[in-house]
């Protein structure tokens, strides 16, 4: 490393290689004037003195003060005490390299940070958009059923209760809706505990069958256990709130499946700590570009379909929060046309 290297050079160093450089100029030039040899050494040591000083002076109190003042503005939310002895003893050891290195690292964070509220702001407006959206649908057709009804259709006998019954089914939506903006607005808070339990998983997916098995029949549509993964399989999760992904993820196969179809769930032990579960149905599949979307609240990848179906968009959003919280992951692989498979983790429990 040469002397000449400022990478490392503290103030100190600085002002020494400074102030040797011209105090020897003035040494050299006054050696032409006069021949003595003590008049250049004073003159040597005068100007090194007052270069020095006046050099490191300088940058100690005027460069040094400004970095430590931006220190103090980029730290702003760290520990007093720790600052102080920052200040006091680590910074004046750095160079004005790892300064900037620093700075730069702070203004990094600040635009990820920035990058991140920004991304909240924007979910926040969408999500309201959409719920305004959600709304907005069911209470217009109550309106004009109701506003028909009033108006003077209530007294023929024709169309009064079909009317009334089409006013009903729009409020079951909305009552469904704010049923699950609740549910998912609990997740999100945290509200909710995970009360873990053993069951067998198999046991549960039975039940739900037994549960949709009404709905299937109308669509004429099978619900099987894969081939293979009948022996039985103990979880330790939460199992009402298990039961209810079953639910929403049989459903959804039942309601976006094709009729005369087959809905499938399979029981895998994955290792010695987890077991898979996957429901996968022979429907229309869902299109690539969906899939990465599919959980989101609201996100639905054929709108005019499943609302017209009377889907919330909040199924999926809900089975998602539900994993999240057993600390587990939830996947969809799905293929135009051949169809949807919705998996998710499960702690694997005591025999
Ligand atoms: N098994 C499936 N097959 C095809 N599409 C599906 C399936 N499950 C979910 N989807 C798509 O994912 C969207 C989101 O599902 P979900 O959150 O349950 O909302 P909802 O069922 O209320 O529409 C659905 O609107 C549908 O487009
Ligand atoms: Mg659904």
């Amino acid at each position: 490393m040469s002397i000449l290297d400022t990478k490392n050079a503290t103030p100190r160093l600085l002002s020494t290689i400074t102030a040797s450089i011209i105090s020897s100029i003035n040494a050299l030039m006054s050696l032409f004037l006069v021949r003595e040899w003590y008049i250049p050494l004073a003159v040597f040591i005068v100007t090194f003195i007052i270069i020095y000083w006046i050099y490191s002076y300088t940058l100690e109190h005027f460069i040094y003060r400004k970095i430590k003042l931006i220190y103090k503005f980029i730290y702003q939310t760290k520990a007093t005490k720790r600052e102080e002895f920052f200040y006091n003893n680590v910074l004046p050891q750095k160079s004005l390299d790892e300064v900037n290195q620093d700075v730069r690292q702070w203004a990094m964070q600040k635009k990820d940070e920035i990058e991140v509220l920004q991304a909240n702001e924007q979910f926040r407006k969408e999500f309201l958009m959409n719920l305004a959206h959600e709304l907005r649908t069911p209470i217009f057709a109550i309106q004009g059923y109701v506003d028909t009804l009033a108006s003077g259709a209530i007294h023929d006998d024709a169309v009064n209760m079909k009317f009334l019954n089409s006013a009903s089914k729009g409020i079951d939506r909305l009552v469904r809706l704010v049923d699950d903006l609740d549910e998912i607005s609990k997740f999100e808070s945290g509200r909710i505990p995970i009360i873990q339990e053993n069951f067998v998983i198999q046991d549960l997916i039975k039940d739900v069958y037994e549960e949709l098995s009404f709905k299937a029949k109308e669509r004429h549509i099978e619900l099987l256990l894969k081939k293979g993964t009948e022996r039985q399989l103990t979880v330790y999760a939460d199992r009402p709130k298990i039961r209810q992904i079953l639910i929403n993820l049989v459903e959804n196969a039942l309601k976006y499946g094709n009729e005369y179809g087959h809905i499938t769930t399979g029981c895998y032990q994955m290792d010695d700590k987890n077991i898979y579960v996957e429901v996968s149905d022979d429907g229309p599949g869902i299109a690539e570009e969906h899939l990465s979307r599919i959980f989101e609240r609201f996100y639905r990848a054929d709108r005019s379909r499943s609302r017209h179906i009377g889907g919330t968009g909040l199924g999926l959003a809900i089975v998602k929060h539900i994993i999240e919280a057993h600390g587990q992951t939830v996947t969809v692989r799905s293929k135009l046309g051949v169809g949807s498979s919705f998996g998710f983790t499960l702690e694997k429990g005591k025999e």
